[in-house]
């Protein structure tokens, strides 16, 4: 095993993909989401049609997929996207993907979230001069955020794993290493058990930090 040493460099750079790309898919999909859900929860017919359309062809239909549209169909009639921060634009692309699949599921999270925040809620800021929006800015969806951060929490976990689908696409993270480490040395138990450990120290450590912060917050009062 001790060959894998070797390759430690490449590894270290592949967590960082990783991780980077889940972090941004979370930090976008939290914004694509709550406009979504907002959208949804609108008066408006025509954003409740296109909210709706989103977040079910999105949810309805295999990751693996959207990242292939988004990276090889998309090209092919002209769209691009652009190299971002010295990132590439195959990288901003396969980010964009996950961050559009992320968007749809944390639309419904946000959206159960303002549900379930008490009617009462939205009545006392409306009768205290607040229009509709204005409740929603400064009462309801703060509120909501502050319950659905574990289920965000949550997400980012699941982004992290789900990440992986992005080596088909040339994404230099873990996977994508893993599998340039196996066809290198002709061995596969060495390289995806590496990609393995990584993950849980990954995931791990994430769901550690996310209990203390919940237990922080809930401690604070609520
Ligand atoms: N494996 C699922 C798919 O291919 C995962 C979707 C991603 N999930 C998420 N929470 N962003 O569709």
């Amino acid at each position: 095993m001790g060959y894998l040493l070797n390759y430690s460099g490449m590894y270290l750079h592949g967590a960082g993909y990783t991780i980077l790309v889940s972090f941004i898919a979370v930090i976008g999909g939290f914004i694509i989401g709550l406009l979504a859900s907002l959208a949804r929860l609108s008066k408006s017919k025509i954003l409740n049609i296109i909210s709706a359309i989103y977040v079910e062809v999105i949810r309805d239909t295999p990751l693996f997929v959207q990242v292939m549209i988004i990276a090889f169909a998309l090209p092919q009639i002209g769209i691009n996207f652009p190299s971002f921060f010295g990132l590439s634009g195959d990288f901003t692309g396969a980010a964009f993907a996950l961050t559009l699949n992320s968007g749809a599921y944390i639309s419904e999270i946000m959206r159960s979230g303002i549900q379930s925040i008490n009617k009462g809620q939205m009545e006392a800021s409306r009768s205290l001069g607040l229009n509709y929006w204005q409740s929603m800015r400064y009462v309801i969806v703060p509120q909501a955020i502050k319950n659905i951060l574990p289920a965000l929490a949550n997400e980012f976990v699941t982004l992290v794993k789900e990440s992986a689908i992005l080596s088909a696409v040339g994404i230099s993270e873990i996977m994508f290493v893993s599998g340039a480490v196996a066809n290198a040395t002709y061995k596969a138990m060495g390289p995806y058990l590496v990609a393995m450990v990584l993950y849980f120290i990954i995931t791990f450590t994430l769901s550690r930090l996310i209990g203390r912060f919940e237990k922080k917050l809930n401690s604070n009062g609520r």
